[in-house]
């Protein structure tokens, strides 16, 4: 097949979404395909160009991708260094060079790309894609809506309330939750803008922090405890990984630092909760109608309840990320996990 593998664009995640298409691409090529890797916002070339027989120059006409530094991309910088500084999201050929191809492999993570957009768009542009469609994308995004959906569905999630900017509340006291709360920008990912608030004075700061990303913010209880993620592929959940940072809590650096924290999967938890986990992913995804792949984090207690933190619709993909290590705990390798996705997403389009 010939495939366009789409990475990059303009959220917080730019990076890691780059890891993410340069090992997807590795994967497909490996498969047979014949696969270009495009930025989704830069775009390829910016003179008029001649596509046809794109996918015979797929090598030379992929971005390169660099490694993901230890910070969030500088977004501005990025946005800047377009030639094309109309209001596009969509760099030059993109949607040209995706209509040529038979699938476009959904590598993008956070805003514009896991919120569903993208997929909007290329509902209309006749495209084929991987992964989720427009709604369960954009319904999973939002960490407020899902947990209403949770909490229809019998999922048990963290209380948490839902702030925006313009209702800014900074008197924690009333807002009916108990400290420690965990404060997060309400779609964001990979942990950004995302501060553990121990005492009142701190909330402060987490609310300005959290809001220099999004206008609107979640707020919920923390859940101390070890922290889990659980894959789950056309409706049915793989084992379940646990993670565990070295130091602190599972934030950005934890995220993407080689070595920063231990997984282990299958997780050593009792096969009780490992089973009960598993079944609370696989609603989450039916209930945000997710119907090819997904993975959602969740945490136990202490006290050994379990709590579902959110599902994300374009997980990390290459294979040393959670999913691809729980698809190898069931046999499943990271060329084989690729070839599924695409295989499962097509059934959409027959
Ligand atoms: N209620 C909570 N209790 C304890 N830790 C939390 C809680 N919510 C988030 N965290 C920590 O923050 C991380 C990021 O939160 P999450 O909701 O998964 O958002 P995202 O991964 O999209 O940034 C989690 O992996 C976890 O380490
Ligand atoms: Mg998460």
């Amino acid at each position: 097949m010939d495939i366009v593998v789409l990475a990059g664009g303009l959220s917080t995640e730019r990076d890691v979404s780059f890891k993410t298409g340069s090992m997807v691409t590795k994967a497909l090529r490996e498969n047979g395909h014949r696969v270009i890797m495009l930025d989704v916002f830069m775009g390829y070339s910016d003179k008029e160009e001649d596509l046809s027989g794109v996918f015979d120059r797929a090598e030379e006409i992929s971005v390169k991708a660099s490694d993901i530094s230890e910070e969030a991309p500088d977004l501005k910088m990025i946005k800047e260094s377009r030639k094309d500084q109309s209001d596009c999201f969509f760099g030059p050929n993109v949607i040209r060079i995706c209509q040529m191809a038979d699938i476009t492999f959904m590598a993008l993570h956070g805003e514009n790309g896991e919120d569903g957009k993208v997929q909007a768009a290329f509902d209309l542009f006749g495209i084929k894609y991987t992964g989720s469609d427009h709604l369960s994308s954009a319904i999973a995004m939002n960490k407020g809506i899902a947990k209403q959906l949770f909490r229809a569905n019998g999922i048990p999630t963290p209380s948490g309330i839902v702030m925006t900017k313009k209702k800014r509340n900074d008197d924690v006291a009333s807002l009916g939750l108990r400290l420690p709360v965990v404060v997060k920008p309400c779609c964001g990912g990979s942990s950004i803008g995302v501060t553990i608030v121990r005492d009142y004075e701190q909330f402060k700061a987490a609310l300005d922090e959290a809001f220099r990303w999004e206008d609107e913010l979640i707020i919920e209880e923390f859940v101390q405890g070890r922290e889990f993620s659980c894959g789950v592929i056309e409706g049915k959940a793989l084992p379940v990984i646990e993670i565990a940072p070295i130091e602190g809590f599972y934030d950005y650096k934890n995220k993407y630092k080689a070595g920063s924290a231990v997984e282990t999967c299958p997780a050593d938890i009792p096969e009780k909760a490992a089973v009960q986990m598993r079944s609370y992913a696989e609603a989450a995804a039916k209930a945000l109608g997710l119907d090819t792949y997904s993975r959602s984090d969740f945490l136990i207690s202490t006290g050994g309840e379990i709590y579902c933190l959110e599902v994300n619709t374009l997980p990390g993909m290459t294979p040393t990320s959670l999913l691809p290590q729980e698809a190898a705990v069931i046999g499943m390798d990271f060329n084989q996990l690729c070839e599924k996705i695409i295989e499962i997403s097509m059934k959409r389009y027959q």
